[in-house]
């Protein structure tokens, strides 16, 4: 029995991809292995760390649970896709400035969590917050560095969208 392949054709951090593939790669092996994007980590592999997050269609899913076949027609946005012409992210900055990062493994999966609830709702309260980043372990910082740096980082968006 041989492997299938299958062609996808998505956008990947705002490139477009037309890609073969085997049938059976998940998108975090795409991501790392194929593409080379390791800032996405793979921890457990099995959906209960966090490590893989990643954005599809806006959504924070983790990439070790999904067949790299499901990204077909999607817009995918990795941790790499984030921050523009050199400069980081708000939530990458936050993170630094707020000594959120010690090992850094879960880190890029925080990010992309938070950044999906920061898509959909620019202004969340801290359990919301908490509800978003239930799915990311973190086993150095206990947490609370986090919760500060996602709560900086609306501060700094609510400051630059104001108005007068
Ligand atoms: S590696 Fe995907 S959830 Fe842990
Ligand atoms: S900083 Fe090490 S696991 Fe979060």
């Amino acid at each position: 029995m041989g492997c299938e392949t299958v062609r996808i054709c998505c956008t990947i951090n705002s490139r477009q991809k037309t890609i073969d593939i085997p049938a059976n790669l998940t998108a975090l092996q795409l991501l790392r292995d194929v593409l080379k994007l390791k800032g996405t980590k793979e921890g457990c592999g099995i959906g209960e760390c966090g490590a893989c997050t990643i954005q599809v269609d806006g959504k924070a899913v983790n990439a070790c649970l999904m067949l790299a076949a499901q990204l077909d027609g999607r817009n995918i946005i990795t941790i790499e896709g984030l921050g523009e012409s050199g400069k980081l992210h708000p939530l990458q900055e936050s993170f630094g400035k707020n000594h959120a990062v010690q090992c850094g493994f879960c880190t890029p999966g925080l990010v992309m969590s938070a950044k999906a609830l920061l898509d959909e709702n620019p202004s969340p309260n801290r359990a919301q917050i908490s509800k978003a980043i239930a799915g990311n372990l973190c086993r150095c910082t206990g947490y609370q560095q986090i919760f500060s740096s996602i709560e900086d980082a609306i501060q700094g968006g609510s400051e630059e969208g104001h108005d007068g």
